[in-house]
């Protein structure tokens, strides 16, 4: 079942200093400069806003309503037209926007998200009934790292990331709920705070399911989902496939 992020975790998001450094990619991918993009799973639109003033059209699509409504804030105060960028709230394994696109994109591991066989199965059928002709689809994962792993299992709260705010600081740590192994599911907590002269102001929760895949295994999602795989890279730097930290494939369905 897709997570729906509240307001009070939402607005947090553009906070954390680690979001990747993968908009140049993503702004190489669009074949033409009047192609139709979607974005799955496009959030607070770190990736869909910039993208929006280099393409033709770009759909956005969540399943977050708190998360849409920075990104509308963010498309209105960059003047970009509702005929240029247009987001809306649907589940990503399962959704029929009545049109074809020529790229579909989910930045940020987004399909990590889905943890059923069900959700991938209706993603992926979902992709191949919006590719246009000659379309192309990216499907991005992390590459698991064991000491990561490791430290999944450990419980108590791990400090990710912390930022100078208004009077004091914004912390998130990952309170882990735990992995399973068997399923290859880690269930991360994030718990992100404000803190103000040594005092915790606000505090909200975030439990997630991140499926995670080897190298081998996401390519065989996707071939065996009928879908042929046209690019790899390993990270954003220009590391191979299964040398980075990152998995993305470019497939086209076959
Ligand atoms: C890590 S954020 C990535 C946001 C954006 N793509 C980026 O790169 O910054 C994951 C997003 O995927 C959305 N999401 C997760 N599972 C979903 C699902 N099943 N259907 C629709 N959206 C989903 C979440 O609401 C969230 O906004």
């Amino acid at each position: 079942m897709a997570i729906d992020i509240p307001d009070e975790v939402a607005k947090f998001y553009d906070l954390n200093p680690e979001l990747p450094d993968d908009l140049p990619f993503y702004r190489s991918l669009p074949p033409s400069p009047g192609a139709a993009i979607l974005e799955l799973g496009c959030g607070t639109g770190r990736v869909l806003v910039p993208l929006a003033s280099t393409c033709g059209y770009i759909h956005g699509l969540d399943a977050s309503e708190a998360m849409l409504e920075i990104c509308r804030t963010k498309l209105r105060e960059a003047g970009i037209p509702r005929s240029r960028a247009c987001v809306g709230r649907g589940s990503i394994s399962g959704f029929d926007l009545g049109r074809h696109l020529v790229l579909i994109i989910a930045p940020f591991r987004v399909f990590q998200n889905l943890e059923t066989d069900t959700e991938i199965d209706g993603l992926f059928r979902s992709v191949r009934g919006h590719l246009a002709k000659g379309g192309s689809c990216v499907l991005n994962a992390f590459k698991p790292d064991p000491e990561k792993l490791r430290d999944a299992k450990v419980r108590g709260e791990i400090l990710l990331w912390e930022v100078p705010a208004s009077g004091g600081s914004v912390t998130c740590h990952d309170r882990t709920g735990g992995v399973d192994e068997a399923r290859q599911v880690l269930h991360p907590r994030l718990v992100y705070r404000r803190i103000e002269a040594g005092a915790v102001r606000e505090e909200a929760v975030l439990d997630l399911a991140m499926r995670y895949y080897e190298p081998a295994q996401f390519e065989e999602i996707v071939t065996r989902h009928r879908c042929r795989i046209v690019g790899r890279w390993g990270g954003y730097k220009g590391e191979r496939y299964g040398e980075g930290p990152e998995l993305v494939l470019q497939f086209v369905a076959a």
